[in-house]
């Protein structure tokens, strides 16, 4: 009979649930595999489940579910299980007549209430751990519990799994390639698989089987249901099963297992012969799943519910079919606890029974001290990118160092976390956003091209190719070693071509022959010569060769797999670098700086090197900057860092001497501002600059008085500090100073004026404060404001607004400061300076940020008429400000914004940007705005009433953090994203930014009901 002559309607199931256990209750029904599955709604309890079977249904089966149930019921371990519910003939298996005369079994269990694991996003660590420890608490709680009707033949077990070779016709060529792959692995294990432990499993801990809690932070798996596939099998399926699923949807199958494994192991410890199977066992359901969905679609094409995994399950079948089964075994081995790679220990015991010399490596040095060099990421003997991409720089550098250390090879890199690799062609997109295979895993000997390598020990060549491609190998031998207590293999990387692919297959190098000489660039991959020597205690699947770096989230297992090479020589350890541990940098901060510096981030990050839009932590981790305008021309622009090197090299000194970089400065900044703003005076910082502003206003109007807008920051100097409405009113500040007046924010959207024309009163509101100086019996001094008030959460000036209140300001004697600290320079897009956008033209204007990309500088630009008045004969000395150094930097930094016509890149990449994001706002209404102008842009998070969702706000800015995306967030009530880059920010970056936002927006936590 099919499927829908079968079906029992949800009227039926309520008849049902009546006549049988009399409770009154409302049907929907529920997918299922092989029953009719309904959920009861009943008053005043969590309801139930109802569970008719198919038409003769074996009742001992059911009987034996039953018993299961109650089984786990009845021990003591802590699990939430649906309970047995007798009908009201005390029978837990009741049984009825269906229309076609067919005997059905009917049973009601308990509905266990919550979320299923599907729902959850995003699956983080600590809910995947809690996955792995319940199903393991599950597995322990079944260990003494057998039934006959456990022990049957069964499609979906996996033990029984090899059925499915006879489906390979359902398939095309290349999926075909792909299951029999698997399939071949598992019969060929199957001697000893079959003699893993055994119990009774759930057999099915699959997405839609456990019930999870519904706290939207830190969601935990509570509970499994669905007890209908549990038979008696190997104990590690369940695992295998709970990983299949669980590696669905995520970009690392891999990864996505082992917190499952771990949190598994943590509750039902593993044995290490179940973690040699569990790679074949997970595949094998794999296959299972998606032979059945192929059979299923032909056999019953009414009944999508049956090939819902599929192609989540092929998606990680073509990935399974890419990991090697040894490579995951030792990810399973680390994850448990156990040593990666089994043979780690035998190697080093063997190194230290045999150690060599290293003048037996290369003959013809016969040198064996080494000096260590520091190629790290944050190693300054490197310098920057440019210079170590320049190889005869780099190579003139290694002989400058060869000639400090002639008794010594120069050589280093085990380990070592390096930037050379963290060009995209390095990179995936792991579970946790972009990753580098920055971890070296050999070590690096500098010596001149054409020096000869020998053989430590003898060897058979396993590879002997040319690696051809930049930054590859270049000639490249791989030796097999049989020893008699292990096998190893060593690598020699960059040789000359020639030399390497001289050697063949098959052929045995004796002890102290040799293998080749080093390569020059281009041949050996494009590297000032030196030789790569790694050690390797397995293969994997590598044929032809074998990775020389790899990722820091799998370092564990490759140091397992490739143990250090320096353990089989005699010579003396390599410099260790003195590197503080994260911890101990938080430490020594909270106990000697000052306590109310903050740090960014939940975990906060170690950053040690800059690349244009990018930053790079200690680990060789690069993250998309969207923060920090203070790197406005890129971090670390190679122009600008060599413009204050060389200088510095020269002379840096006050001001009071003559320099050109001082009037080359000047002359490049008057360049960018309207002929009226034609003196200028330079400082060390933003604070400064509006510290010397306002010190002009007092001197020029002989008033003290300043309007400034609510929330606006203008800097930590005590006269700035005491404008900035950001501090007084904030945490710790004790409000307005008696001759600082703040008018309301200006803000559109939560404003105390909304909407579009706002531009008249909120100028009213600067009036007002015009008047309450009067009012004093005073005048005003100045009006300061920022063309985008960027603390105050990039809150644009209304349209007509500047243009009202400079004019109220001046009628009423006062001096107009514009504040461009965070939107100078050509960020705003349309117009190089802030106030431009407004169509006024200030008295003053203050510079800072950008204008030293990371350099102290900053600069005062005012009108003649001030700076006449300011100069009243007292001296302004600035012992830094202005210096030949400060200055060559903040001319080349202005010089490249016009060069590399940045501030044009600013408005296309940013209207792009901006345009996406207002995209974005559509789909998650709690987008509140998107506003700014250029690379200068705000989102502000809001519920539905405009209430701000701070929580949310952090929240996402730590998630873009975990996705290798920085993010920070403003505002008066912490709900704005600011998003302000360096100006190199590109279109792809904005893509990239877009493509994680519309990730994190859609999580679980962002979801806020509207
Ligand atoms: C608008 C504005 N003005 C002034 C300053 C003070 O600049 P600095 O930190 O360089 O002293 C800042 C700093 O964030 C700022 O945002």
């Amino acid at each position: 009979m099919d499927y829908n002559t079968i079906k029992i309607s949800t009227k039926q199931a309520e008849k049902i649930l009546f006549e049988l256990f009399n409770i009154k209750g409302k049907a929907s029904s529920l997918p299922g595999y092989v029953d009719f599955n309904f959920r009861m709604k009943v008053e005043n309890n969590e309801g139930f489940i109802l569970k008719i079977s198919r038409p003769e249904e074996n009742k001992k089966y059911l009987d034996f579910q039953q018993n299961l149930l109650q089984s786990i019921e009845a021990s003591d371990e802590d699990l939430i299980t649906p309970k047995v519910i007798t009908d009201i003939h005390g029978n837990s298996i009741s049984e009825i007549t269906d229309e076609f005369g067919k005997k059905r079994f009917v049973r009601l269990l308990t509905w266990v209430s919550g979320r299923v694991w599907s729902s959850v996003n995003p699956q983080l660590e600590d809910f995947r751990f809690s996955l792995g420890e319940q199903c393991g608490i599950l597995t322990k709680a079944l260990q003494n519990f057998d039934h006959p009707e456990a022990h049957y033949k069964f499609e979906w077990d996996i033990s029984q799994s090899l059925w499915t070779k006879e489906q390979l016709h359902l398939f095309s060529e290349n999926k075909k390639e792909i299951l029999s792959y698997h399939q071949e692995k598992f019969e060929a294990i199957q001697s000893t698989y079959s003699k893993l432990r055994k119990s009774v499993v759930h057999n099915d801990p699959n997405d839609n089987n456990i019930i999870v809690s519904a706290d939207a932070l830190n969601p935990r798996a509570e509970a499994a249901i669905d007890y209908g596939d549990a038979l008696y099998t190997q104990t590690i399926n369940d695992l295998a099963i709970l990983c299949a699923y669980g590696a669905m949807g995520h970009n690392d199958s891999l990864d996505a297992s082992l917190t499952l494994v771990k949190g598994y192991h943590s509750t039902f410890p593993l044995e290490e012969v179940e973690l040699e199977h569990l790679y074949h066992a997970i595949a094998m359901r794999l296959v299972i799943i998606v032979t059945r969905a192929a059979m299923s679609k032909i056999e019953e094409p009414d009944n999508e519910y049956l090939w819902i995994s599929e192609k989540p399950a092929w998606e990680v079948l073509e990935k399974w079919r890419q990991i090697s089964p040894d490579f995951a075994n030792y990810s399973f081995r680390e994850a448990c606890g156990f040593m990666p790679h089994t043979n780690e220990e035998l190697f080093g015991q063997w190194a230290s029974n045999h150690s060599f010399q290293l003048s037996e490596l290369f003959p013809s040095i016969n040198l064996n001290k080494v000096h260590s060099i520091d190629l790290s990421v944050s190693s300054t003997w490197m310098g920057h990118q440019e210079e170590y991409s320049d190889l005869e720089w780099f190579q003139f550098k290694i002989d400058q160092l060869q000639k400090e250390v002639p008794s010594k090879i120069i050589a280093g890199g085990y380990l070592e976390p390096r930037s050379v690799y963290t060009s995209s062609a390095y990179d995936r997109i792991g579970n946790h956003g972009r990753e580098s295979r920055s971890i070296h895993l050999g070590i690096d000997y500098w010596l001149p091209s054409k020096t000869p390598v020998h053989s430590l020990l003898e060897g058979e060549v396993i590879v002997a190719i040319n690696d051809a491609g930049d930054k590859e190998y270049g000639g490249l031998v791989i030796l097999k070693h049989q020893t008699q207590v292990l096998n190893f293999y060593t690598l020699y990387g960059h040789l000359s071509v020639e030399s390497a692919t001289k050697n063949k297959v098959g052929d045995i190098i004796k002890k102290g022959s040799k293998i080749g000489e080093l390569g020059n660039y281009p041949e050996n991959g494009n590297w000032p010569p030196h030789l790569h020597f790694q050690v390797m205690l397995s293969l994997l699947d590598y044929k032809v060769d074998f990775p020389g770096v790899a990722y820091y989230s799998e370092i564990s297992i490759w140091k397992s797999i490739c143990p250090d090479p320096n353990l089989l020589f005699n010579s003396e350890p390599f410099q260790k670098k003195e590197d503080s541990s994260q911890k101990d940098l938080i430490n020594y901060r909270n106990k000697h700086l000052g306590k109310s510096l903050s740090l960014q981030y939940k975990v906060p990050i170690e950053m040690v090197r800059g690349a244009g839009q990018y930053l790079m932590d200690s680990f060789g981790r690069k993250y998309l900057d969207t923060v920090n305008n203070v790197a406005h021309v890129g971090h670390e622009n190679y122009n600008v860092v060599k413009a204050g090197q060389e200088q510095m090299a020269l002379i840096n000194t006050n001001s009071r001497y003559l320099h050109k970089n001082i009037n080359a400065l000047a002359k490049e900044l008057l360049e960018t501002l309207p002929p009226e703003l034609n003196v200028l005076h330079f400082v060390n910082s933003g604070s400064e600059a509006n510290e010397l502003a306002i010190r002009m206003v007092k001197a020029i109007t002989g008033e003290k008085d300043i309007i400034a807008s609510e929330v606006g920051y203008h800097g930590n100097a005590n006269m700035c500090i005491d404008i900035s409405s950001y501090k007084f009113d904030g945490k710790g500040g004790k409000g307005a100073p008696e001759h600082t007046h703040i008018f309301p924010l200006p803000d559109a959207l939560r404003g105390k004026y909304r909407g579009d024309h706002t531009g008249e009163d909120y100028a009213k509101e600067v009036q007002k404060q015009i008047e309450n100086i009067h009012n004093k019996g005073r005048k005003v001094g100045g009006f300061i404001i920022e063309p985008i008030i960027s603390c105050g959460g990039q809150i644009e000036l209304p349209k007509g607004f500047l243009t009202k209140a400079y004019q109220m300001i001046r009628d009423a004697g006062g001096v107009c400061i514009s504040d461009e600290v965070q939107t100078g320079c050509g960020r705003m897009g349309k117009t190089f300076w802030g106030f431009q956008l407004h169509d006024v033209v200030p008295d003053i204007v203050t510079i800072g940020k950008p204008l030293g990309n990371g350099h102290p500088i900053a600069a005062v630009a005012c009108t003649q008429e001030v700076a006449d008045k300011f100069a009243n004969g007292m001296e302004y000395f600035n012992t830094f400000g202005g210096n030949p150094v400060s200055c060559a930097i903040a001319t080349e930094v202005i010089r490249t914004v016009k060069r590399k016509k940045l501030q044009e890149n600013a408005l296309v990449v940013g209207e792009f940007l901006k345009s996406e994001l207002k995209f974005l706002s559509k789909e998650f209404p709690i987008i509140g705005e998107v506003r700014g102008q250029g690379l200068f842009l705000g989102i502000e998070l809001v519920d539905a009433n405009l209430n701000p969702l701070a929580a949310q706000t952090d929240y996402l800015a730590n998630r873009m953090k975990d996705h290798g995306i920085l993010m920070s967030t403003d505002g008066p009530d912490h709900n704005v994203l600011k998003i302000k880059p360096p100006m190199v920010f590109t279109k792809e970056n904005a893509e990239e930014l877009i493509y994680y936002l519309r990730k994190v927006f859609a999580e679980d936590f962002m979801m806020i009901l509207l």
